[in-house]
């Protein structure tokens, strides 16, 4: 335990659903209507949980961080829509946005080593969703993937 009294071997963390549920209570009271909650994670079932226990709550949960997008986008019963993963900003041809022959050599070898940034045309992914403004339900929600060719992301 240290002067915190904390242990280091299992840290008392904050609980992201009831501090998210206290902020949405809060900020509804100052009138805000239309909430987006971007839940950076890496499980697909602690995602879904979340969207699931903020439905009627926010506009939109969607989820980041593993850069791959799923396909399951959807509005839940409450009005809130939903993605577990928008997906990454980056390099097509890449893992994760890195080299590719980079990150090969590395789970190959287990030897470290450095990961550049991977070149050439970039795919854009996200999502648009349609909001009411009086009541912050989602109207509609589509994710979108596209691949941006070399020469427009330049200009
Ligand atoms: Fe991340």
């Amino acid at each position: 335990m240290n002067a915190m009294g904390r242990t280091f071997m299992n840290p008392p963390l904050e609980n992201p659903l009831t501090l998210l549920e206290a902020e949405i209570e809060r900020l509804k009271g100052d009138g805000v209507k239309m909430m987006m909650v971007d839940f950076h994670a890496e499980a697909t079932s602690e995602k879904i949980a979340m969207g699931r226990a903020l439905d009627g709550k926010v506009s939109l949960v969607v989820g980041t961080h593993t850069h791959v997008q799923t396909a399951d986008d959807t509005i839940f019963p409450g009005g809130t829509a939903y993605l577990t993963d928008a997906g990454m900003c980056g390099p097509e041809v890449s893992v994760l946005g890195r080299e590719v022959d980079s990150v090969v050599w590395r789970f190959r070898t287990g030897l470290p080593t450095r990961f550049p940034v991977a070149k050439g045309p970039v795919r854009l992914c996200g999502v648009m969703v349609d909001v009411d403004e009086e009541t912050g339900s989602a109207k509609s929600i589509e994710r979108f993937s596209r691949l941006i060719a070399e020469e427009s992301a330049a200009e």
